[in-house]
């Protein structure tokens, strides 16, 4: 085991339905992992929320658990990264450190109705021209002016500079410094719909259109610098911080995605497609996002991003409100149980769809169904939505891509990966080669190389992409005929969804 002087990388991960600490040595070989599942809360109908608290404590407690491991083997921690689950909103106070209200999950849909208005009043190609997004609930800035019209008193506070806006990694960076850092890095800005992509700065124009007054915003940094430390009482000495990113650009990292072309695809409670799409700034011309991949120095890329709001979340779905399932790896044997899903699809639209439709009011819907169909039939359905899903992204990717060579290979992660059905089905759905790295964890590892960099155990991005092994490789099966004549049943299903919303 190469750990360099016995020395290795912290990553925290907080993601929509888990928080994890992973101990890594320096070539990416997992030495501890520790993880609390989180709650979420739905206070009303497409309101969805989580508890700053519980973020935090659940934070602590798994990064204090890896870091015993680490002590008991006489390992030292030399670098910490954070990633984290994207978007997902959260204000407090700068002086006390007491959140106005709790954190809006990236897949509320409350603000619905600004968004339309937003559209209705001219601004989307603005918008779309300064930050590569297109206006919808999911991003930031509508949810923290939500918080500033709705939480009284708070528009005041933000005005005299009393409250500070962070996404998650902003929020723990403030946490584990005890309030002496506010600071994001330029993936989270991007989602946030008010930072300028080109300019990498925060944009005046935007902050009006949304009505936010600058005092809320975090400064900026690139992926590697100096965050920060830990204070000593929270974990027991003072870690430098010397790395974040949004988890899918984290994962694009971890996966080795560094050359214009490669794709990752990540498999969690949604799934994010991200292509590298070089150092120029294009906007997409199908629905897709152009966000920032990352930033090192020159070492610097954008990404057209396609992003499913639910994958994960459907089998979670099935297993709690149908009790189809008793645990999510029990789908792979349910869906192979059966021949196929006899025609029965599944759409699964529970917070709208994203790219390339983006229909915030869209809902889900299971098609298809008849006298014949079965429990295995719809699990098997939900399955399959991944691989129809991921087709509809590469699709347009395809047709973004212009000159430039899409490889013929998909890289994936997150806990679906575990799914060899889901594998299967995607590289039929495809028709491309889908890999699985040996590092599972390419989200926390990409994080965790982030901090490797800024603390000299990693040389450069490079380092990462010529170490990256893949552990299983799925080759298409299925005839042309075959795939075709599934994927048009698919889009007649999605195409009802459409219509009625
Ligand atoms: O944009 C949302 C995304 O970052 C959430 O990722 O893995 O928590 O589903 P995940």
């Amino acid at each position: 085991m190469n750990l360099t002087h016995n020395r290795a990388l912290l990553a925290i991960d907080q993601g929509t339905t888990s928080t994890r600490a992973i101990l890594f040595s320096v070539t990416g070989k997992i030495l501890s992992i520790k993880q609390k599942e989180s709650n979420l809360y739905y206070p009303h109908k497409g309101w969805v929320e989580q508890r700053p608290d519980d973020l935090w404590h659940d934070t602590l407690s798994v990064s204090r658990a890896v870091i015993t491991d680490a002590q008991l083997s006489g390992i030292q921690v030399a670098g910490i990264g954070i990633t984290n689950q994207r978007e997902t909103t959260l204000i407090w106070d700068r002086n006390t450190g007491e959140p106005v209200y709790n954190a809006i999950v990236w897949q509320d849909r409350r603000t619905v109705d600004l968004c339309a208005k937003l559209k209705d009043s001219g601004h989307e190609k603005s918008i779309i021209e300064k930050t590569g997004l297109i206006i919808d609930p999911y991003f930031s800035a509508t949810k923290i002016a939500w918080i500033l019209d709705n939480i009284e008193g708070s528009r005041a506070r933000a005005e005299k500079g009393d409250l500070a806006f962070g996404t998650i990694d902003t929020f723990l960076l403030w946490k584990l410094t005890k309030g002496t850092v506010h600071a994001t890095d330029v993936t989270n800005a991007s989602r946030t719909m008010l930072f300028n992509i080109s300019t990498l700065q925060w944009d005046k124009d935007l902050l009006n259109i949304f009505n936010i007054p600058v005092t809320l915003l975090p400064e900026v940094k690139e992926n590697v610098a100096f965050f920060g430390e830990t204070k000593v009482d929270l974990l027991g000495a003072a870690y430098v911080i010397g790395g974040m990113a949004g988890d899918q650009h984290a994962a694009m990292i971890g996966q080795g995605c560094l050359k214009p072309g490669m794709i990752k695809a990540t498999y969690g409670t949604g799934c994010f497609a991200l292509m590298n799409a070089g150092s120029d700034f294009k906007i997409s011309k199908h629905k897709l996002l152009t966000t920032i991949g990352y930033r090192i120095g020159n070492n610097a890329c954008y990404a057209l991003e396609g992003s499913i709001f639910s994958a994960g979340a459907a089998i979670q779905w099935l297993r709690d409100n149908l009790g189809l399932l008793v645990d999510a790896p029990q789908s792979e044997a349910i869906a192979l149980s059966v021949t196929d899903s006899n025609e029965v699809y599944f759409v699964p639209a529970f917070t709208g769809l994203g790219a390339p439709y983006w229909k915030p009011n869209a809902r889900g819907a299971i098609m298809g169904i008849s006298r014949e169909s079965n429990g295995a039939h719809i699990v098997r359905a939900a399955l399959e939505a991944q691989g129809y899903q991921s087709r509809d992204l590469i699709n347009v990717m395809e047709a973004e891509c212009g000159n430039m060579n899409l490889t013929e290979i998909l890289r994936i992660d997150g806990g679906l990966t575990g799914n060899a059905f889901v594998c299967q089905f995607l590289a039929d759905m495809l028709d491309k080669t889908v890999e699985i790295p040996a590092v599972m964890e390419s989200t926390a590892w990409g994080a965790a190389a982030l901090a490797g960099l800024q603390c000299g155990l990693l040389t450069d991005l490079e380092e990462i992409s010529k170490n990256w092994v893949c552990a299983h490789r799925f080759q298409p099966q299925i005839s042309k005929n075959k795939r075709r004549t599934l994927y048009d049943g698919w889009k007649k299903a999605v195409n009802s969804v459409l219509a009625n919303c």
